[in-house]
């Protein structure tokens, strides 16, 4: 969540009014969740550097310009933050407001529905509307390849798990995860703006023929249901699960207990 907090002088701030007392090298996101206190966010994950792109988690610092991200921002001694200001609510509105824009609307049959971290957002951020026009939005735009319209379709060539690019945010937290996590960098972004999605591998590569070592990584990282095991599309979301540890991929394994 955030950079992680690194060990060093102890550095005092007050967040929403709290004064909290936490490590020098911590990020404001982190010190705030130290405090019991939950900044929306979405490429920000406890497992992958803090990369700050979703913009979701910008604050209000006291005698700062802008609006920075709180996940990459560390803390300074005798720091005033405001995590719930008009101004951010305002601003994070508008940045969920821009993802559902070009995110599919099939919640109720997605295999996320319940357990999606996109979802979640729009709701703690308060997003009833999205005032865009559907059929202008990123999932259509991104299917069109040079001049030519074309489907790309979900690539379920990996037998685990299936990578479906109309669902993809691009927060790149499945990238981050196969680099930092398994160390295998099968994954990058390729295009840009409304073109840019995850690639597996060289161009023609799809994931089952790219480095990918069917690790989960990414499949884990993901909050959305872009990348999803197939378990969970054919038999939906297990109520319960075991989550284990190894040294061999250092992922974590879960399975639906019956
Ligand atoms: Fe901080 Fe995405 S969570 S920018």
């Amino acid at each position: 969540m955030g950079t992680p907090a690194k060990t060093g002088a102890a550095v005092t701030l007050t967040i929403d009014g709290f004064d909290i007392t936490v490590p020098e090298g911590t990020s404001v996101m982190r010190a705030a969740a130290e405090a019991g206190i939950s900044v929306p966010k979405l490429c920000a994950t406890d497992s992958v550097e803090a990369f700050g792109s979703c913009r979701l988690c910008v604050v209000e610092i006291e005698g700062r310009r802008g609006t920075p991200a709180s996940c990459t921002t560390p803390v300074a001694p005798g720091m005033v933050v405001h995590t719930q200001s008009s101004k951010v609510r305002k601003i994070r509105k508008g940045v969920m407001e821009l993802y559902i824009s070009d995110h599919p609307l099939d919640c109720l049959t997605c295999a996320a529905n319940g357990d999606c971290e996109l979802q979640d957002m729009a709701g703690a951020v308060g997003l009833r509307d999205v005032r865009y026009e559907p059929g202008r939005n990123h999932f259509e735009q991104r299917a069109v390849v040079g001049d030519n319209p074309e489907y790309i379709p979900a690539d379920c060539s990996n037998p685990y798990f299936t990578y479906d690019p109309q669902k993809c945010i691009v927060c790149s937290r499945c990238v981050r995860a196969c680099e930092e996590v398994q160390g295998t960098f099968a994954l990058t972004i390729e295009g840009r703006g409304f073109d840019s999605r995850v690639k597996a591998g060289m161009a023609g590569d799809d994931f089952l023929s790219s480095d990918c070592v069917s690790c989960g990584a990414c499949v884990q990282a993901c909050p959305t249901a872009t990348l999803q095991e197939k378990s969970v599309i054919e038999l939906g979301t297990p109520d319960r699960s075991v989550v284990t540890t190894c040294a061999y991929c250092g992922v974590g394994c879960s399975f639906k207990a019956e």
